[in-house]
């Protein structure tokens, strides 16, 4: 099925999909970057965390999830060390990185842009081998214009330094021009205001084609598409819905600091396969 004609979407619960998916998604070290969209409490966050833990068991990659908001009970479940601390994004193989502070208004912004302006720097380094994650990219984005440039830069030129991003969004509207060119998988939820239909379906290809499959979207589920062609393998588009458990894997719970890096690209060259 060419993944410009979505009307003959396969509907796959991702128990079956996830397996096959998490080798699509890309070889270790290199996945591709993804963008996830979606409305408030439609389940990205749990999608998000489901995929990465995923490639965790698959992979064991190096994942950063960044958070810029009060984790919820999800982050619980994933069971990875939370921190703010550079040295434990260093020392832990998953991590979530969580700048927190008491400061207010601006004062905070500022805090946590430098925090995540920190953290992105220390990790831009050759063969830096991981996956970043951003819980709410729009907020981190729109934190300093050096930040919108940084992520813009991030967009282009992150694959050339091995690291994959995977970027959240609750709507496609202020979203640089380069997420969208530079992610080949989408994840699209239906979104909960008919008036955004047209943007939600764009985001997938032509919105008169789009439109009837995210019309047909209960909650929880959503699309996931390829939009380039692969030589490869011959990608699909499906509907699906997470309907496995999200929880610690057995050696996340008592994740062990690794031995202090000297520099972050000491990291090894390749996953490794658990
Ligand atoms: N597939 C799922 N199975 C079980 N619970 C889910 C699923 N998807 C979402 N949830 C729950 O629904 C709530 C909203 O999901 P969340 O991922 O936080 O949405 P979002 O990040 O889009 O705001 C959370 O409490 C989450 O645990
Ligand atoms: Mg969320």
């Amino acid at each position: 099925m060419p993944p410009e004609d979505p009307s003959h979407i396969e509907w796959v619960p991702w128990s079956e999909l996830g397996p096959e998916w998490i080798d699509l998604w890309g070889d270790a070290p290199q996945p591709e970057h993804i963008e996830i969209t979606g409305q408030t409490g439609s389940g990205k966050t749990y999608f998000l965390c489901t995929i990465l833990q995923e490639r965790a068991r698959e992979f064991g990659d190096r994942e950063i999830l960044v958070v810029t908001k009060k984790a919820d009970e999800i982050f619980d479940r994933l069971g990875w060390p939370v921190t703010d601390r550079l040295e434990d994004v260093k020392a832990y193989r998953q991590v979530i990185f969580w700048p927190q502070t008491d400061l207010q208004g601006e004062a905070r912004d500022a805090y946590i842009e430098k925090r995540i302006h920190d953290l992105m720097t220390m990790i831009w380094v050759a063969d830096s081998n991981c996956v970043v994650a951003f819980d709410e990219i729009g907020f981190v984005e729109q934190l300093s214009r050096r930040m919108k440039k940084l992520i813009g830069m991030w967009w282009r030129e992150a694959r050339s330094m091995r690291i994959a991003i995977v970027a959240m969004k609750q709507r496609p509207v202020w979203v640089q021009r380069d997420q969208h060119s530079e992610t080949r998988w989408k994840v699209v939820f239906p979104p909960a205001d008919r008036a955004d239909m047209e943007r939600f379906a764009q985001l997938l290809g032509k919105p008169k084609e789009w439109e009837p499959v995210l019309d047909e979207l209960d909650e929880r589920e959503f699309v996931l598409h390829h939009s380039a062609r692969r030589q490869d393998v011959e990608v699909q588009s499906y509907v699906s819905w997470i309907d496995t458990e999200l929880r610690p894997l057995p050696s996340q719970s008592k994740q062990e600091r690794e031995p202090a890096l000297s520099t972050y690209r000491k990291e090894e060259r390749h996953g490794r396969r658990r």
